[in-house]
């Protein structure tokens, strides 16, 4: 059920992706969705190389089935980081925050593909021309880093879809069957969730950040960093409230740099500080209510949209 291009080119079974989530998306997270017939990229934004490798060789002993990581092209040393993460069982490699195009052969020539995420038709356009084998379109929704655009994935998934003659992934607001299923109307072949896979036992966020999340309302979100490293969705908290009112009062970007902070994510994943730690999740976290299994997220996301997909034939 459910099985479309994404899930031949991946060599998955259902076509859900876990997106990378630096701190939160460890071997645990990634094997668990890999396993459950999704794809699993791994968080490696924050990781030395070392760090990859461990957790890749952790991965491999966990599960027999297709992986990858998730390489933000800031990174200067992302081309070692791309070797190791294919010396060690990637088969995908999904780029992000940059240009895939120094990568996607190198990548492609070694056997692996390349999923590249984007947040507006202009860049889905170049992606296509530099050779990626999917598109991952991120709307404004989607928790962490967004695009200066802010197209939310409602407008951006048909646009991007067609633009572009490669299969697109949907991600950004999308956390259960009824986002799975208007990912598909829309023209994606598949989805990618962050914010929902946040939620999990599996996922390495402190007790008190998952927490969080499950008690967010439907506007508990908000956007910070516009003028700085751009815009970035998380809850709303002590730290986001002394962003928003120094963007206000226009700080310069060295004082908001120091704010923001490096170790901000480590603070709210780690020591569990949900008022001065940041706190990267999408507006659809206001919707989840319940700490599941990666496994059950996706088992009973696929059920309730081959309902929904049922009830909808019942209306033509
Ligand atoms: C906690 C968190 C951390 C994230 N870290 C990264 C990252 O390191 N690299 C990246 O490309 N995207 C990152 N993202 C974006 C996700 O990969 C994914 O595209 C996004 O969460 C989808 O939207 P959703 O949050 O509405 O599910 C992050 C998202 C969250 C919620």
């Amino acid at each position: 059920m459910f099985r479309t291009e994404i899930c031949d080119i991946l060599g998955i079974r259902y076509p859900i992706i876990l997106g990378g989530m630096l701190w939160i998306g460890k071997a645990d997270l990634v094997a668990a969705v890999s396993d459950a017939g999704g794809l699993g990229l791994l968080g490696a934004g924050g990781m030395p190389i070392e760090e990859i490798v461990e957790e890749l060789k952790k991965v491999k002993k966990k599960t027999d089935k297709p992986f990858g990581v998730n390489i933000p092209l800031v990174r200067p040393d992302s081309d070692e980081m791309i070797q190791a993460a294919l010396d060690n069982g990637a088969s995908v490699i999904a780029t992000s925050s940059g240009s895939p195009k120094k990568f996607t052969r190198m990548i492609q020539d070694q056997g692996g593909k390349v999923i590249h995420v984007v947040a507006n038709v202009t860049f889905a356009k170049k992606s296509e021309d530099a050779g990626v084998d999917i598109i991952a379109a991120e709307g404004y929704e989607a928790g962490g880093h967004n695009g200066h655009d802010e197209i939310t994935t409602m407008a951006l998934i048909p646009q991007v879809s067609s633009a572009v003659k490669i299969p697109v992934i949907a991600a950004g607001g999308i956390a259960d069957g009824r986002g799975f299923v208007a990912a598909l109307a829309l023209g994606a072949k598949g989805v990618q969730m962050g914010t929902r896979f946040l939620i999990t036992h599996e996922a390495s966020a402190h007790d008190n950040y998952k927490a969080a999340v499950i008690n967010l309302p439907d506007n508990g979100t908000c956007i910070t960093g516009r003028s700085t490293v751009g815009p970035t969705r998380a809850v709303k908290n002590k730290l986001t409230g002394m962003i928003v009112e120094a963007e206000h009062k226009g700080a310069k970007p060295e004082e908001l740099f120091e704010m923001i902070g490096e170790g901000r994510s480590a603070k709210a994943c780690v020591e569990g500080d949900c008022e001065e730690g940041s706190l990267y999740c999408g507006q659809i976290g206001g919707h989840i209510k319940e700490l599941k299994s990666a496994g059950e997220v996706i088992v009973e996301m696929i059920s309730e949209a081959g309902s929904i997909v049922k009830s909808l034939q019942n209306l033509v």
